[in-house]
């Protein structure tokens, strides 16, 4: 059975990760949360008080980063380490969310991350979610997909997400950071968020997550019965 690469962008809080992970394990695949890479490294720039302008100190950390995914079999998901602490929880909060999209944006990080993100994925039998995935980590991935949502609707469930980690934001500062990072995310200079000719849309505006898993899971295996 041949191997393919299913590549998930798009707007964030639209169910990207969540569907890619349950797609992976379905099929048998690996699973790369890009967005968790640039969340670590916005963690370590404000620990460190990186400056996110000053081009030497941008360069020096990054050679101090080291971002591996450990496998947690007692709760069954990867978990973000960077340099071998696990900061699974931390890069998940307000904290980190409000200024990840402006480190994201800083092309010396883009490269470093994109360049990893190719290593990890040499084998072929791979999801990865995030941003450029087809477009540029792998622009020859079998499976693209665009996920997309209301932006109410990606409030509301980032709200859910945030409580059931006990942190209790109000919706308006939530549509804001989700607007602003929409923003940024898709005026940067450097690999902006943006379809790619070849992928297909997904609003999961009134989908479940398990239907969004079906849906992925159908387009690739239509690919698949074609290669
Ligand atoms: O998917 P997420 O919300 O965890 O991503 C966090 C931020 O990282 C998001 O604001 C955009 C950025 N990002 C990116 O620029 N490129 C990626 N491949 C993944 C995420």
């Amino acid at each position: 059975m041949p191997k393919i690469v299913i590549a998930i962008d798009g707007y964030s809080s639209c169910g990207k990760s969540t569907t890619a992970k349950a797609v992976a394990a379905k099929m048998n695949y690996g699973y790369i949360d890009t967005g968790a890479m640039y969340r670590a490294v916005t963690l370590f720039f404000l620990k460190e008080r990186v400056s996110f302008t000053n081009q030497k100190e941008i360069e020096a950390a990054l050679d101090r980063i080291h971002i591996t995914f450990n496998f947690n079999a007692r709760i069954g998901r990867n978990e973000t380490c960077l340099n071998s602490l696990n900061v699974e929880e931390e890069i998940r909060t307000m904290y980190v969310s409000n200024q990840v999209s402006e480190v994201s944006a800083i092309p010396e990080v883009r490269w470093a991350m994109v360049a990893q993100q190719q290593k990890m994925g040499r084998r072929r039998g791979l999801v990865m979610d995030g941003r450029d995935i087809g477009t540029k980590v792998f622009p020859d991935a079998e499976v693209k997909v665009f996920m997309t949502a209301d932006t109410y609707i990606r409030a509301k469930r980032r709200q859910q997400e945030l409580l059931a980690k006990g942190e209790l934001i109000n919706l308006e500062d939530i549509i804001k950071n989700i607007e602003k990072r929409d923003l940024i995310d898709t005026t940067r200079s450097e690999s902006p968020l943006v379809q790619a000719p070849d992928a297909i849309l997904l609003d999961t505006s009134h989908m479940t997550i398990e239907e969004q898993v079906d849906w992925v899971i159908e387009l690739a295996d239509r690919k698949l019965a074609e290669i």
